[in-house]
């Protein structure tokens, strides 16, 4: 039999027992369609929490979503007392997992409560208290229940600044937060019985942990290691059934995606463009003709025109520098720009090197726009856009020429710093 009883014969919301010491006291929300604006969910989500019991007290890890407190309350109350709970524990302080967790305070008020270092702030930010009595921890701190304990693992930006996960060696069980996690609702909670949902698990990590990579394999670090029967994250199935392979899935997916031939000190510079009536076409040829001079940089040219914008995430991720070439239309960049530059908010750009070009005819605001963007996206741009009117002549020809060239020799250090010229900007 495939079900796992959720909810007692009149109806009750129940606890569903993972081990005799941990029971699973979350809420389903199959209705939900999109989460935090960005995410699509095709069958809804889960807020997952969890009790764990020990022979010196209960604890509690994580909450639910505020409309949910009912079904978490019923089914904590099913396994423990409020009395009992000695410990609260949040890996993360994001309203769907706090919602129920001032109610929670009320009921358990001696329970002593557990969050990241990075959490403190945010704790203040959310509850709207003043007096507020917390233990803030970092990775190897640990809490005793007796006959079974809690470690924490500091994992931040893992999506926001504050979050950690819990493990518990005695059970072998990580409570890892949203890490892990996806928005795929089965009320068959584990993952060796529910619908297929690697589509939501891969959708998950793109859209939520992608620009955090860096902070993914620093969190991996700590977590490979560990002995593990099982992942308890806070959203979608509970992996019991090899829960390493989505550990590994995580090491996958947060190692460069390409492979490629680089030399260990060659750099890669990517230029788009899109232009009407081949004017900045002209300039993006002569600004890659100009990088193509420095050997260990490796220049490419791409047409927007001509292709879809998905598969230039992925070589813009992992590209040192990316330049733009775009003509002002009505005042603007134009859109396949635009569209380019929204879709890289999935990955991180920080520190890249930007550039901008473009032809236009009389206003030519566009590059400008451009420039702003990029340095509100962090990437670093340090040499001025370049604007040429109309077609581009001779002259300007060897302009970008030379605009490629010093955007090459940036990349690769060789280039001469400038003074700027601050009545150019
Ligand atoms: C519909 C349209 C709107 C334009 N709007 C502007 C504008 O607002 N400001 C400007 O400087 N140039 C404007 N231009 C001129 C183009 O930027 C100019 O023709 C440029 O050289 C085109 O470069 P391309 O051949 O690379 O597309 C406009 C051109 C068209 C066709
Ligand atoms: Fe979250
Ligand atoms: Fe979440």
């Amino acid at each position: 039999m495939n079900s796992v009883q959720l909810e007692s014969e009149d109806g009750v919301p129940l606890a569903v027992a993972l081990s005799e010491r941990v029971h699973w006291v979350g809420a389903l929300d199959p209705n939900l369609r999109t989460f935090d604006i960005i995410l699509k969910t095709a069958n809804g989500t889960s807020y997952n929490a969890y009790v764990i019991r020990g022979s010196e007290g209960v604890a509690v890890i994580d909450t639910v979503k505020e409309g949910f407190a009912n079904d978490f309350f019923a089914r904590l109350e099913s396994v423990a007392d409020y009395s009992e709970i000695k410990v609260i524990v949040l890996n993360h302080l994001e309203p769907d997992h706090t919602g129920a967790l001032p109610e929670l305070m009320k009921r358990a008020p001696q329970a002593q409560l557990f969050i990241s270092q990075k959490a403190q702030s945010m704790l203040k930010g959310l509850l709207k208290q003043d007096e507020l009595s917390y233990t803030p921890v970092v990775t190897g701190d640990k809490v005793s229940l007796g006959d079974r304990s809690l470690e924490f693992l500091h994992t931040p930006y893992l999506h926001w600044p504050d979050t950690q996960c819990t493990y518990a060696p005695e059970e072998a069980m990580l409570f890892s937060g949203d890490v892990f996690g996806c928005h795929f609702c089965d009320n068959r909670l584990y993952n060796d019985k529910v619908g297929d949902f690697r589509f939501s698990f891969e959708y998950y990590y793109a859209h939520i942990m992608r620009p955090f990579k860096e902070y993914v394999v620093r969190a991996l670090e700590l977590i490979e290691p560990l002995p593990l029967k099982l992942i308890a994250p806070t959203h979608g199935p509970i992996l019991r059934d090899r829960p390493q392979h989505y550990i590994q899935r995580y090491r996958q997916l947060s190692s460069p995606a390409l492979h490629n031939e680089l030399k260990p000190n060659q750099k890669t510079l990517l230029i788009f463009y899109i232009s009407s009536y081949g004017n900045t076409r002209r300039m993006a040829e002569a600004i890659y003709q100009g990088a193509m001079q420095i050997e260990d940089v490796r220049v490419s040219l791409y047409d927007l025109e001509g292709g879809e914008v998905a598969p230039f995430v992925d070589l813009i991720e992992e590209a040192d520098g990316l330049v733009l070439g775009t003509p002002t239309i009505n005042g603007d960049a134009v859109k396949p720009i635009w569209d380019l530059l929204s879709s890289l908010a999935v990955v991180n750009l920080k520190n890249k090197l930007g550039g901008v070009f473009g032809s236009y005819g009389w206003t030519g605001e566009g590059v400008r726009l451009v420039e702003d963007r990029l340095r509100g996206l962090k990437l670093r741009v340090p040499i001025q856009g370049l604007r040429v009117k109309l077609i581009p002549t001779e002259d300007e020809i060897h302009e970008c020429k030379a605009f490629g060239l010093e955007l090459a020799q940036e990349l690769t250090g060789a280039r001469e710093s400038r003074v700027i010229n601050f009545a150019d900007l």
